[in-house]
């Protein structure tokens, strides 16, 4: 086996803040970056090295921010850039690093390059996206957008139709143009001198397009996908190498690119280990377990088996090739516990226990979202009115509308997979408004906010949060689970997770009981190994007591 190569970024904790709901400090009811920057004791105490702060950057807010109309300003809801600029000598002074999401795909229609870029034909900036003649009176193909609708809106001003893979606000950029990637190039050399760590890079896996732009094969009955023409097109690569050349390998920075659609092949290429791309890639294999005949709109549950075979690969197939991130939610999925575990008021604590063991344990950069130490829950919406999120509003009318699905069939899925679950505030205490704003929150508060609090998880040492911050501390003081090699254990088991981590002849031993029965197991029998950390706290030896978690070594 060959040696892992060192990282600062590999052997770092990431703790993702979605500005919009994590702390109000002005009475507007959005977050803002001073509300960020009140946070930061509580952020240390928790131990995270690094923030992923979602865009913060100048937008009108079609897609909460993933729509950027100016990439050096920032947005008015949050701050200014003085702020920002705080916020960074701040952050570094409580050692935590800031990475900067990257929205280089698209634009808004708001920016300053689209607006001349429709103005005419002739414009300097028209190449800047990508245009289209209709056909036969129709758009050029027939993609459909991750939004809904088709991925092409005709411009009345030039009669042609500019792709967009997201909303109709959301134009993609022309990466085929060597100006466009001058000028994306030039904006991050300009952050990366402010002094930011890194950056996180939405759908960058989609900047490059087959130039034949074909039909895509009808999959939900209106539209053809467009994912296999967009995700990891034919230049995919030499473009982040060429981004590496000119502005990744100048810094010492993390990089990871969020990439739809991407294969473990693809993940060799993107996360080499000879550092030619990227740090890492976030993969969407376990999140994307279920999917019915609309996608990923269902409320079917995934299955232990189908999720573990899916880490094992990742964890099988980079080794010693390329690095892993590590993440159960984010701004775009439903809470973990309610998706993985149990949210019910018995298990919520010790499955959010458990599935945090389970995968801070593996190998690789974990992430945790902003409430997951907590164990905050979906908070299960039963009207579109409390909805706020352009993907699952268009969602709803899509196939409502159409007569595809039935109105209550659509709010389950919501429900359960929708992407506000992740998105309401951030839950600090138990007084109004769960202490995110004075004002009125631009998204209604989870209502179990009153027991599931930061507040009444710093006073609990039994609580989530103090749980997350040992598995930290763990991860920092022990190099087995930053670098040892993963071997999978149990494979067939219907109800535990169990996994070895091995380096220089020490074994770690991790098992996870994901059900609420208890299961029999004796990994956990060694007489010679120490018990690193468990969500229970008498073992019954030979057993695993319901969504039981245990970590012991054997030096
Ligand atoms: C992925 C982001 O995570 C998501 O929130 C956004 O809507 C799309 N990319 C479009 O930027």
């Amino acid at each position: 086996m060959t040696e892992e190569k060192k990282a600062w970024w590999k052997e770092a904790v990431i703790y993702q803040i979605y500005p919009r709901s994590f702390a109000d400090s002005n009475g507007d009811g959005i977050g803002d970056l001073n509300g960020i920057i009140a946070h930061l004791d509580y952020l240390q105490t928790l131990g995270i090295d690094v923030i992923w702060l979602s865009p913060v950057y100048k937008s009108p807010n079609d897609d909460n921010g993933y729509d950027i109309s100016d990439y050096r300003n920032i947005m008015d809801d949050f701050g200014t850039m003085e702020d920002f600029d705080r916020l960074l000598l701040e952050a570094h002074r409580h050692n935590i690093k800031i990475v900067m999401d990257l929205v280089v795909n698209h634009t808004s229609d708001e920016h300053a390059w689209f607006v001349e870029s429709r103005s005419s034909k002739e414009n300097p900036y028209r190449d800047y996206y990508i245009w289209k003649e209709g056909k036969d009176g129709k758009e050029p193909n027939n993609w459909g957008s991750w939004f809904g609708g088709s991925a092409w809106e005709k411009d009345e001003r030039t009669g042609m139709y500019y792709l967009h893979c997201f909303s109709k606000k959301q134009p993609d950029l022309n990466w085929e143009n060597p100006k466009v990637r001058d000028e994306v190039f030039d904006m991050m050399n300009w952050w990366c001198e402010k002094g930011i760590d890194g950056f996180r890079m939405d759908v960058i896996s989609m900047i490059s397009k087959v130039q034949s732009f074909p039909d895509g094969p009808v999959e939900d009955g209106l539209y053809g996908s467009l994912a296999p023409y967009v995700c990891n097109g034919p230049r995919v690569h030499e473009y982040l190498k060429e981004m590496n050349k000119r502005v990744l390998s100048h810094y010492d920075l993390l990089t990871v690119g969020e990439a739809s659609g991407v294969t473990i092949d693809e993940a060799k290429k993107y996360a080499n280990n000879d550092g030619s791309e990227l740090g890492m890639i976030f993969q969407f294999e376990h999140v994307n377990l279920v999917s019915g005949p609309i996608g990923k709109w269902t409320d079917q549950k995934p299955q232990l088996k189908d999720f573990r075979r899916v880490m094992n690969q990742w964890q099988y197939e980079l080794e010693g090739k390329a690095w892993n991130s590590l993440y159960l939610d984010n701004h775009d999925q439903p809470r973990a516990v309610s998706r993985f575990g149990n949210d019910s008021k018995e298990y919520r604590v010790v499955s959010a226990k458990m599935l945090a063991t389970c995968l801070h344990m593996m190998k690789g950069t974990p992430y945790i979202y902003q409430g997951e130490e907590l164990g905050m829950t979906n908070v299960y919406f039963d009207k579109l009115e409390d909805y706020r999120d352009i993907e699952s509003i268009n969602a709803f009318h899509q196939y409502v509308d159409s007569g595809i699905v039935k109105a209550e069939d659509m709010m389950r899925y919501l429900q359960e997979i929708g992407r506000d679950n992740a998105r309401t505030p951030m839950q600090w205490d138990d007084s109004k408004n769960a202490g995110f704003t004075d004002g009125t929150p631009w998204i209604n508060v989870n209502p179990n906010y009153t027991e599931i609090n930061a507040k009444a998880a710093l006073a609990d040492p039994d609580s989530v949060f103090h749980y997350y911050q040992k598995l930290i501390r763990l991860r920092h003081a022990l190099p087995i689970i930053v670098y040892g090699t993963f071997q999978g254990l149990l494979e067939d088991s219907e109800s535990i997770y169990a996994y070895h981590r091995l380096l220089d002849g020490q074994i770690l031993t991790v098992v996870c009981n994901f059900t609420d029965h208890e299961q029999n197991c004796n990994l956990c029998d060694d007489p010679d190994a120490k018990e690193l950390i468990s969500n229970y706290k008498v073992y019954k030896a030979g057993k695993l007591q319901p969504y039981e978690a245990r970590v012991i070594l054997h030096e």
